[in-house]
């Protein structure tokens, strides 16, 4: 399935993004994924909307290609099928339920550990899609699971 894509784009490529696949093919395929510049990006189409991500999730490196697209509180998420974690497809923040013990019963609320996955813009030029990686500086822990394009890279010991 990866680097599947044969087409070439149509269109002139926006600043500093890359070419990934013509519209219609993502969307009979839901997701594709794709080394954009050493990277490796999903990109998925749902309810009309291109989104962009890291393929392996910050947890352990799971598959996120092969995760369920729900709602949780109100927000559109990619569950790893891995230890079901729910990264948000907007931001990358991932979700979780926490409860109060001193609530009865307890009643969970939905949190946020923060942003945890790499989120890219993905960006439609008539009949192509193209990815802009987020280059935002710091480290987001799914950049441990890329090679490439580590920001900021920090000395090991
Ligand atoms: Fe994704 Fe563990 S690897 S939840």
């Amino acid at each position: 399935s990866d680097e599947s894509s044969s087409s070439s784009p149509a269109s002139p490529a926006p600043p500093s993004s890359h070419f990934i696949a013509k519209k219609d093919e993502i969307i009979r395929a839901g997701r594709v994924t794709k080394l954009v510049n050493g990277r490796e990006v999903l990109v998925l189409h749902h309810d009309g909307v291109f989104h962009a991500l890291d393929m392996r999730c910050y947890h352990s490196g799971g598959l996120l290609q092969y995760g369920d697209i729900e709602e949780f509180n109100g927000r559109l998420c990619i569950v790893c099928p891995w230890h079901k974690y729910k990264i948000t497809l907007a931001e990358g923040e991932n979700l979780y339920q926490a409860v109060d013990p001193k609530e009865k019963p307890p009643k969970p609320k939905w949190l946020s550990k923060g942003v945890k996955q790499r989120v890219h813009r993905a960006i439609e030029v008539e009949e192509d899609v193209f990815v802009r990686l987020n280059d935002a500086p710091g480290r987001i822990e799914s950049d441990a699971y890329q090679t490439q394009h580590r920001a900021g890279k920090s000395q090991e010991k």
